[in-house]
C-alpha cells in the first residue's frame, strides 16, 4: 500500500476520484494528506469532507518559498507521506520537496506529452493549443515530476479524440474524465509494484 500526499490548488476532482477509488477498493492506497496553497480550495472543503488532514501552505503563510517547501515536507513525513500526487498544482514545486522524495513526485498534465507541456502550458491554454494545432487526439498524461516541470517520465497516457466542433471547455471535459480513471490506475500499479518509481 502507498501513502498519499496530494498537492492541489483548486477543484480537486482528480484528488476525489482518487481517495473515491480508495473507498472503493479498487486502489490499495492511503490518503494521508492534502495541501493547498490556495486558503479557499475546493479541495480543502473536499478533504475535510472525507476526514483527510488538510493543510493551507503558502510562501505568504511560511514566510517565504523555502520555508513553504520544509513545511511540506514536515507536513507530509509527519502524516507518512511516501508518494507526492500534484493534481491541479499552480505552484512550481521547491527542490528541496523534490529531493525528499526524489522520484516519487507524480503529475497528471491534461495533454499527451511530450507535446503541449511547460511554460504557460496549463489549464484551458494546453487545450487551446491542441485545437489551434489542429491535433486529431489529446489525452491526459501522468508522469514523474523532477526539477523541470512536465519533462519527468511519462507512467500512462490515454488517448482522446478531439472532435470538430471542440471547444477547449468540451476537450478539457473529455480529457478530465479519463484523467480521473488514469490516475488512480497507475497509482495502482505502483501499488502492486508494475510501475516501479
Ligand atoms: C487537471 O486538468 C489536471 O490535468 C491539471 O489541472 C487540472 C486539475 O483539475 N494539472 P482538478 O483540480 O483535479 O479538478
Amino acid at each position: 500500500m502507498i501513502h498519499l500526499g496530494f498537492l492541489a490548488s483548486h477543484g480537486g476532482s482528480n484528488v476525489q476520484a482518487i481517495i473515491d477509488a480508495i473507498k472503493k477498493g479498487r486502489l490499495d492506497a492511503e490518503a494521508c494528506a492534502v495541501i493547498s496553497n490556495n486558503s479557499g480550495a475546493k479541495v480543502l472543503e473536499r478533504a475535510k469532507s472525507e476526514g483527510v488532514p488538510h493543510y493551507h501552505v503558502s510562501a505568504k503563510t511560511a514566510g517565504s518559498p523555502e520555508a513553504a517547501d520544509d513545511e511540506i515536507i514536515s507536513i507530509f513525513k509527519k502524516h507518512g507521506v511516501d508518494t507526492i500526487v500534484l493534481a491541479g498544482y499552480m505552484k512550481i514545486l521547491g527542490e528541496a520537496v523534490i529531493k525528499a522524495f526524489a522520484g516519487r513526485v507524480l503529475n497528471i498534465h491534461p495533454a499527451l506529452l511530450p507535446k503541449y507541456g511547460g511554460k504557460g502550458m496549463y489549464g484551458k491554454y494546453v487545450h487551446e493549443a491542441v485545437l489551434a494545432a489542429g491535433e486529431k487526439e489529446s489525452g491526459p498524461t501522468v508522469h514523474t515530476v523532477d526539477e523541470k516541470y512536465d519533462k519527468g517520465r511519462i507512467l500512462a497516457q490515454k488517448r482522446v479524440p478531439v472532435l470538430p466542433d471542440d471547444t477547449s471547455e468540451t476537450l478539457a471535459e473529455r480529457v478530465l474524465k479519463e484523467e480521473h480513471k488514469i490516475y488512480a490506475d497507475t497509482l495502482q500499479k505502483i501499488s502492486t509494484g508494475e510501475i516501479v518509481l
